[in-house]
């Protein structure tokens, strides 16, 4: 128990030295031309957070559950975006890593789970997540493809998240921040798809392909989504996000980046 913890201990702390040495951030002692730091409390303040990051996860007995390689992924493309608007479907032992690669952008979790939020944020109160009630259950992952097909309110041609009570994909309980922001990165690992009565992450998939087709902004947007060894998971991802629109896949995590679509009447794939 104790090896696999010093093991466990040893990993996170590589993991994150790895990945912090790799970005590759001013650093605060560096001082102007004319004698003056350049340092201001921005970058104090972002520096701070990934001290704390560094802190946080060498003395952690529990680590994230995506794998190095799969991390990386993701790391990678928030490196090269950051400050960016990142959202990611669910709360965990990796928010922390997520919001202090992202430090002077935005990074809001969405979690189904109250418990599980305050499990987590109890000693993070500065990671922004708001808690959603999801209004689908895993086991009508199927039925609700049938409803896509039949309900208009659903298809790409509509494309609206906030007040589309008719299509029960669209996640429309979410604040008003989730909509009038536009998302650079939208990570799927969440909520919770392993048992029946779960929600399944039908209508974050649906919702997160609604959100980067609506983008208005230059570049695509990326959706990382974890879990891709599942049905569901793989199913909705082929129908919203779509194959010709997958960059990587490694491990149990597919990379998409999708374009705005340029004309609303055309449909997802
Ligand atoms: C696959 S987990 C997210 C894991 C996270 N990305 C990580 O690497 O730690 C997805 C959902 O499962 C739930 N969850 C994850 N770990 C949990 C735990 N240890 N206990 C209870 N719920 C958990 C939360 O609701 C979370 O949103
Ligand atoms: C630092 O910058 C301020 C304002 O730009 C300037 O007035 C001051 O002389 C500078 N100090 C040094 C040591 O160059
Ligand atoms: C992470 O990705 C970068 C860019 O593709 C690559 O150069 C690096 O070797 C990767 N690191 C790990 C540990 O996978």
């Amino acid at each position: 128990m104790l090896k696999l913890a010093i093991i466990g201990l040893t990993c996170t702390t590589l993991l994150i030295l790895i990945l912090f040495g790799m970005s590759n951030n001013p650093t605060v002692c560096e001082p102007s031309e004319n004698g003056n730091s350049t340092v201001n409390d921005d970058t104090i303040m972002s520096e701070h957070l990934q001290v704390e990051a560094i802190l946080h996860y060498a003395t952690s007995r529990v680590i994230p559950q995506q794998t190095m390689e799969e991390i990386n992924i993701s790391f990678n493309i928030l490196k090269s975006l950051t400050p960016c608007n990142l959202l990611v479907f669910g709360l965990g032992h990796d928010s922390f890593m997520w919001s202090s690669i992202n430090p002077r952008g935005t990074t809001l979790f969405l979690e189904e789970d109250p418990k599980w939020s305050r499990a987590i944020l109890k000693d993070l109160s500065f990671i922004r997540s708001n808690t959603v009630r999801y209004r689908t259950t895993l086991y009508e992952a199927e039925k609700l493809i049938e409803h896509y097909n039949k309900e208009p309110d659903c298809w790409a041609t509509k494309s609206i998240l906030r007040g589309n009570s008719k299509c029960k994909l669209a996640l429309n309980m979410l604040s008003n921040e989730v909509y009038d922001k536009e998302w650079d990165i939208i990570m799927i690992d969440g909520p919770k798809g392993y048992f029946d009565q779960a929600p399944g992450r039908m209508s974050a998939i649906y919702s997160a392909a609604v959100m980067a087709r609506n983008r208005k902004g230059p570049g695509v947007t990326h959706v990382v989504m974890h879990d891709v060894d599942r049905d569901v998971e793989k199913v909705y991802a082929q129908l919203f996000l779509c194959r010709k629109n997958l960059v990587h896949g490694v491990g149990k995590l597919w990379h998409f980046e999708i374009p705005p679509a340029l004309d609303m009447n055309t449909d997802f794939c």
